[in-house]
């Protein structure tokens, strides 16, 4: 972890923070009606198998137990740190191809880009309002990626845990599932409702993190898995670009497999990443594959994620053969989430006493 970050979300509030998430887990399932999830992404890339462990399959988990699940496109957040956006374009089409593929059902749940929502945005300005630039400094997630970018801080970037709470507070959601890095941004998210909520009367529900418990999936060469590493396994590969991507991964001379990710990176890595993909432990597949070398665990890699991951490229592949059919699914997104915008908004006016 970020050595920035682990200095800051301590140890006893992380473990805090787990026990709830064990708790919410649990009554989810009973009281499915009670929640509405809001997380999302920002639109930089191909998904991959960190991301599909770690984030993607909870929510079609959650959407599947009959929660509602609200996915934002965070394509403002791409413009925090950098230049430009880039092909935003493409991006944004991809990350909601990989959605869909995964099993996210526009029936059911709702994918929707933030830029798209007038009425969201507007929400940062009274919520500025409810912050201090102190407490904007002291965010550990914005303190390192700042440091990472090598760029001079952005207001954006410095504000951006405020924009995240219009995310999740526009649309009321009151159940956030996300990685460690973004718990600051939800302990600000339930600062700033109940801040306006004391000021303003009650309009918000003060929203609880649902932290992932999947294990972090490490990257090929047991790094982080992310996409500037360029360790990680892309969910669109194609299976011969998979197989390609594991035989490059570096392993050692052993014959016999061991799990030991500080001594074998690459082998234990290869371990995990297939371990994952066939619901096993590690340490078990390691006394499966015993003396038959690193050649063996390759193969067996690269068969556990390409069949586990073969209906999620054919759904994509036909999903992407139409690309009429992904910009449907965000436009009824954006419709919806400007509805629920502009309504949050009028209540925000009126608690505010600014509806002329
Ligand atoms: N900040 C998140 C990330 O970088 C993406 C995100 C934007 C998000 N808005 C959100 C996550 C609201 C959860 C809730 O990964």
């Amino acid at each position: 972890m970020n050595p920035l970050l682990s200095a800051s979300v301590s140890a006893a509030s992380l473990e805090n923070t787990r026990q709830l998430s064990r708790h919410l887990s649990r009554d989810v399932v009973e009281h499915s009606e009670n929640y509405r999830v809001l997380t999302g992404d920002r639109p930089t890339g191909a998904l991959h198998l960190g991301h599909y462990f770690g984030s993607l399959a909870e929510r079609v988990r959650l959407q599947d137990l009959g929660v509602e699940v609200v996915v934002v496109i965070a394509d403002y957040q791409v413009i925090t740190d950098r230049g430009s956006a880039g092909d935003i374009q493409n991006q944004v089409y991809g990350l909601a191809l990989d959605y869909l593929a995964a099993g996210l059902d526009p029936e059911r749940s709702s994918i929707f880009t933030h830029s798209a929502v007038p009425a969201l945005n507007q929400l940062m300005l009274p919520f500025l309002s409810l912050i201090t630039e102190a407490e904007l400094h002291r965010n550990p997630t914005v303190k390192a990626e700042a440091a990472a970018s090598g760029q001079a801080l952005s207001g954006l970037l410095l504000s951006y845990p405020v924009h995240q709470a219009a995310d999740i507070l526009f649309c009321k959601g009151n159940l956030v599932p996300v990685g460690k890095d973004n718990l600051p941004h939800v302990e600000l998210t339930r600062t700033i409702a109940r801040r306006f909520n004391e000021r303003y009367g009650e309009v918000f529900p003060v929203p609880q993190a649902l932290l992932t418990e999947t294990p972090e999936l490490p990257g090929l060469d047991g790094r982080k898995m992310s996409k500037s590493h360029r360790n990680s396994i892309p969910l669109r590969l194609s299976a011969d670009e998979t197989a390609e991507l594991i035989r490059k991964t570096p392993t050692d001379s052993r014959r016999r497999i061991s799990y030991d990710p500080q001594a074998r990176p690459g082998v234990s890595a290869l371990l995990d990443t297939a371990a994952v993909c066939l619901g096993i432990s590690p340490q078990v597949l390691a006394e499966q594959i015993g003396d038959a070398g690193a050649g063996r665990l390759k193969q067996l890699a690269t068969e556990a994620v390409n069949e586990r991951f073969a209906p999620f490229r054919a759904r994509r592949r036909l999903l992407a053969e139409d690309p009429g059919t992904v910009r449907q699914v965000l436009a009824r997104g954006n419709a919806q989430a400007n509805d629920q915008a502009d309504c949050t908004l009028a209540q925000v006016r009126t608690a505010m006493g600014m509806d002329y």
